[in-house]
C-alpha cells in the first residue's frame, strides 16, 4: 500500500478498508508514514468524514498501538463516565462515589485540564496528598477494595492517538467528529472497562457548539462502544453556562462535597444523579431509571456516598478531613467581587470567558507544562434566568495577587443582562442509545 492512494482515496471521498486503516496507523507509528502525509489524511478526513464502520476501525487501530488494563479480575460490570469537558464540570467528583457507594465499580482513568476547561485530576489534587499516579496493581486493587479509583493513565494507553493529536492540534484538525470520536474511543476501550455513559456538552463553552453537531459525535460514540462490545448510552447536556457555581480546582472539590452532603447547586446535582442512574442501569443494578433514580438520591441522603468519598480519599493517600472542614483546602488571598453595572434578567453567561478567565488566574493551563495554582478561581452569585439590580455581586474572583482591570472587566461581560427572563432551557436535552 502507498500512503499517497489512501489521501487521495479519503480526499476523493470513498471509503477506506478495514485493511487500509490498520496499515496507516501501524506505518505511522513504525515512522514509515511522515507527519506531512498524516496531516493531509487528516484534512481529507475532516472535510470527507468517514462511515461508523471506518470510525470504528479507526479507533481499533489506534487502541492497537498500546496496552489495553485488563481489569477482568475486578467482579462485576465496571462503568465509567466519560465527558466531553465542560466549564465548571466537576461531575466526577461526586459521581464516582456515588456509584461505588451502591456497589458498582467505577474504574475511572482521568486527564488534566486545557485551556478553557478544567480537568479532574487537578481538581482531586488539591486535596493535600491526593495522589493520581497509581500503578496498575494499586489501581485494581483499590477498585477491588474501595469500588473506585480515580487516576491518570499508566501505561500507554492508544500512543498512536496522543501523536496524532498532537499533529491535529496544529493543522486545524481537532474538530472533526470521526476524529475526536475515535481519540475518545481509542483510550476508553484501553482502559478496560465493559460500559460506558457519555456526557456530551453542547453550547457556548462547548467543544461542540450545536445540538446537531453533539448528537452526530454521541452517535458516533456509541456506535464504536458498540462495535468493541461495550455497552454505553450518551447524554447531551447544556453547557450555556457554567456548571455549578464554581470554576477553580478546589472550589470545585468543596462545591462536590456539598453535593454528596446532600446539599449544592441544583444542576450539578441533577446531572450527577441522572449520570449516576444511567451508570447504574449499564451495571445490570435495576433495569429501571426510575428506581435507579432512587437508590441514588438514597445513597446521597444518607451519607453512603459522602462516606465513600472519604474512603476514596485516604485509599489515594489524600487528606479525608477536607470533607468535614473543606476551609483546610487551599485558599486564595483576595476575593475581588464583580458587580452588575445594569439591571435586568441573566440571559446568558459566556462559560468559554469564565473558563478562559480562571486560566488566567492560574487555575488552568495555557499549555501542557504549566503549573496550576489551585486555589483561584470564580464563584458565581448569579445563574441564569435570576433578575439582577445594578450593583449587584455577579461573581467572586478568588485570586493571589490583585487581579487585572482587563480580567474584572472580561467576567463582567460575560455576563449578559437583558430586559426580559430567557426561557428555561433543560439540562439534559437528549438520550442517544447505540442502534439496535
Ligand atoms: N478529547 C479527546 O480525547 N480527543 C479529541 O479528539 C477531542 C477531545
Amino acid at each position: 500500500m502507498r500512503m499517497v492512494d489512501l489521501i487521495t482515496k479519503k480526499r476523493d471521498g470513498k471509503t477506506l478498508t478495514k485493511e487500509e486503516i490498520t496499515w496507516l496507523i501501524g506505518q505511522y507509528v513504525a515512522g514509515e508514514v511522515p507527519d506531512y502525509q498524516m496531516s493531509a489524511f487528516l484534512m481529507a478526513t475532516y472535510f470527507q468524514g468517514m462511515t461508523d464502520e471506518e470510525q470504528s476501525q479507526l479507533a481499533f487501530a489506534m487502541l492497537d498501538s498500546g496496552d489495553r488494563l485488563d481489569l477482568s479480575s475486578i467482579p462485576g460490570i465496571k462503568v465509567d463516565k466519560h465527558s466531553t469537558g465542560g466549564v465548571g464540570d466537576k461531575i466526577s467528583i461526586p459521581l464516582t462515589p456515588l456509584v461505588a457507594a451502591l456497589g458498582v465499580s467505577v474504574p475511572m482513568i482521568s486527564g488534566r485540564g486545557l485551556g478553557h476547561t478544567g480537568g479532574t485530576l487537578d481538581k482531586l489534587e488539591s486535596i493535600p496528598g491526593f495522589k493520581v499516579d497509581l500503578t496498575e496493581t494499586q489501581f485494581i486493587d483499590q477498585v477491588q477494595d474501595v469500588g473506585a479509583a480515580i487516576v491518570s493513565a499508566s501505561g500507554d494507553l492508544a500512543p498512536a492517538d496522543r501523536r496524532i493529536y498532537a499533529l491535529r492540534d496544529v493543522t486545524g484538525t481537532v474538530e472533526s467528529i470521526p476524529l475526536i470520536a475515535s481519540s475518545i474511543m481509542s483510550k476508553k476501550i484501553a482502559s478496560g472497562t465493559n460500559a460506558l455513559v457519555f456526557d456530551v456538552k453542547v453550547g457556548e463553552g462547548a467543544f461542540m457548539k450545536t445540538r446537531a453537531q453533539a448528537e452526530k459525535l454521541a452517535k458516533a460514540l456509541v456506535a464504536i462502544a458498540k462495535a468493541a462490545g461495550v455497552a454505553s448510552v450518551a447524554l447531551l447536556t447544556a453547557m450555556d453556562q457554567p456548571l455549578g457555581v464554581t470554576i477553580g480546582n478546589s472550589l470545585e472539590i468543596a462545591e462536590s462535597v456539598a453535593i454528596l452532603r446532600n446539599q449544592g447547586p441544583a444542576d450539578v446535582r441533577q446531572l450527577t444523579i441522572a449520570l449516576a442512574a444511567q451508570m447504574l442501569v449499564l451495571a445490570g443494578k435495576t433495569d429501571s431509571l426510575e428506581v435507579a433514580t432512587n437508590l441514588a438520591e438514597d445513597a446521597l441522603r444518607d451519607g453512603r456516598a459522602l462516606r465513600k468519598f472519604k474512603q476514596l480519599i485516604t485509599a489515594q493517600g489524600g487528606d479525608a478531613s477536607i470533607v468535614d472542614q473543606p476551609q483546610t483546602l487551599p485558599q486564595a488571598k483576595l476575593k475581588v467581587p464583580v458587580k452588575a453595572t445594569t439591571s435586568g434578567y441573566l440571559t446568558s453567561i459566556d462559560a468559554e470567558a469564565l473558563g478562559t478567565a480562571v486560566m488566567q488566574l492560574g487555575g488552568g493551563r495555557a499549555k501542557q507544562d504549566d503549573v496550576l495554582d489551585l486555589a483561584v478561581g470564580l464563584v458565581l452569585h448569579k445563574k441564569v434566568g435570576t433578575p439582577v439590580h445594578e450593583g449587584d455581586t455577579l461573581a467572586m474572583v478568588h485570586a493571589d495577587s490583585e487581579p487585572q482591570e482587563a480580567l474584572l472587566e472580561a467576567v463582567r461581560q460575560a455576563f449578559v443582562i437583558g430586559e426580559a427572563a430567557p426561557e428555561k432551557t433543560p439540562l439534559i436535552l437528549q438520550v442517544v442509545r447505540p442502534e439496535a
